[in-house]
């Protein structure tokens, strides 16, 4: 079973402790990266450890969990390597796995019930790269990431 990180800031504590207990129960290893309460923090911080623990190969896939999952997914993918999606149903997870090879998934606290939040954690867990067309235009995507600001499509 994937080995998961999972950070949270504040407002996505609540979220994070639901989903540890669920992730724990199904049999996959968890990494806690924090945060542990509800003391404001911020939210780069746990976005920056989750990523690193990724492409570290500390962690096969990781979970970040802010107010609306956005703050995480930006911060998340300054990080080479990453590719953090933010998902608010079931559909845009099982996208975000087969077509763009997301290894990051970004949840709001604010925005989802624990419910609904689970059935997106589970469909990305279920979910993987379904390769062909899609693994060119994850290539292009890691072309870009090395390009910086040049153009990787010109000479
Ligand atoms: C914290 O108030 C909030 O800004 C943060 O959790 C997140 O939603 C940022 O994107």
């Amino acid at each position: 079973m994937e080995r998961i990180a999972i950070g949270a800031d504040h407002a996505g504590y609540w979220l994070k402790e639901e989903i540890i207990r669920f992730l724990q129960a199904s049999g996959y290893p968890v990494e806690d990266m924090g945060t542990s309460g509800e003391e404001s923090v911020d939210y780069p911080d746990y976005a920056a450890r989750v990523a690193r623990a990724v492409t570290a190969g500390q962690a096969d896939l990781g979970i970040l969990i802010c107010g609306t999952g956005i703050g995480m997914s930006i911060a998340a993918n300054k990080v080479p390597g990453i590719r953090a999606a933010v998902a608010t149903d079931s559909y845009m997870a099982r996208m975000a796995r087969e077509h763009n090879d997301a290894n990051i998934l970004c949840l709001g606290g604010r925005v989802l019930g624990g419910g609904s939040a689970l059935e997106i954690v589970q469909a990305f867990l279920q979910s993987g790269f379904a390769g062909g067309r899609h693994a060119r235009r994850v290539g292009k995507i890691q072309a870009l990431e090395h390009a910086g600001t040049k153009d990787p499509s010109s000479p």
